[in-house]
């Protein structure tokens, strides 16, 4: 394959309604920093999508816009449709129930316990007593496979693992139909990070979800993602399967991807 922009012929098809997000001509810039110029990205219904690219190149900037912490200087992200930040508060606030993320630094409150890291999103809502609230953190903590007795917890009590896990049960707490996790697996060892990965191929399936990550594990890419953008120069550069990524002839990505074509060629 060339260097030119790689997809997946099926993408072309999706219907609107299977358009979960949709990254129209982004261009951010920070100063004289010109982290994306006209990037387009779609991610569809039911997608597992790795965005991937080197550190700096704007995953993490891109995943916060999506998810309307930051804006672009240009450009459209539209979520579910619509425009996150042309939007009143209300409509906001109700559009944001609709995703759970999970931050690359796990990003709990410190001075909570596992129970109200939880709860937090949850109590935001007033819309639920505390009997309802108590038994959707203790239904999200044994989806994620924790312990009740791990509730009382504060996060420096917990492993790395366990940090990732409360992350996520509160990524979970809305029942989302979108999940972001900017390197779930950063920071855990190989059995973790492989229980991890299970965990949220489990939770894809049982609850239906859609999920965009970012990864700089190989392991992670190769056993989670359904499909691979590439960031690299700014846009996305490719964005199709990871066996279609094996063959792509452009640098970044022989270099990037040298490690997992032999793992491919072992799957
Ligand atoms: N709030 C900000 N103010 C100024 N520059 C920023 C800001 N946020 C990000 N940047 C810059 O934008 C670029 C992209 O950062 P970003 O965090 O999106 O990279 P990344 O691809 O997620 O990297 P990594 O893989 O290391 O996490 C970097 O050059 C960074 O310094
Ligand atoms: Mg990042």
């Amino acid at each position: 394959m060339s260097e030119d922009f790689i997809q997946n012929a099926a993408d072309g098809d999706a219907s609107d309604q299977d358009i979960i997000c949709d990254i129209q001509n982004v261009c951010t810039e920070f100063g004289d920093n010109i982290v994306h110029h006209n990037l387009n990205l779609k991610v569809k219904r039911g997608d597992i999508l790795a965005l991937v690219g080197r550190s700096g190149c704007g995953k993490t900037t891109l995943l916060r816009h999506i998810i309307g912490l930051t804006k672009p200087i240009s450009g459209n992200v539209l979520l579910f449709g619509q425009n996150l930040h042309a939007m009143e508060r209300v409509a906001q606030r109700r559009l944001m129930d609709r995703f759970g993320v999970l931050f690359q630094q796990g990003a709990l409150f410190s001075a909570l316990s596992v129970f109200d890291n939880i709860a937090f999103p949850l109590r935001e809502l007033k819309q639920f007593d505390e009997s309802i609230i108590y038994q959707l953190v203790m239904h999200k903590l044994s989806l994620v496979e924790l312990e009740p007795r791990n509730a009382d917890l504060l996060p420096a009590e917990l492993s790395g693992g366990m940090v990732k896990r409360v992350g996520l049960a509160r990524a979970l707490a809305l029942e989302p139909e979108l999940l972001v996790l900017d390197e779930p697996t950063a920071g855990l060892d190989p059995d973790r990070s492989h229980n991890f990965i299970d965990l949220v191929k489990q939770l894809k399936k049982s609850l239906g979800l859609t999920v965009l990550f970012v990864t700089h594990d190989m392991d992670t890419l190769a056993s989670l993602a359904e499909r691979v953008a590439v960031l690299e120069d700014k846009h996305i550069i490719a964005d199709c399967s990871l066996h279609e990524l094996a063959e792509i002839d452009h640098p970044f990505v022989i270099n990037f991807f040298q490690s997992i074509r032999s793992r491919l060629e072992r799957l």
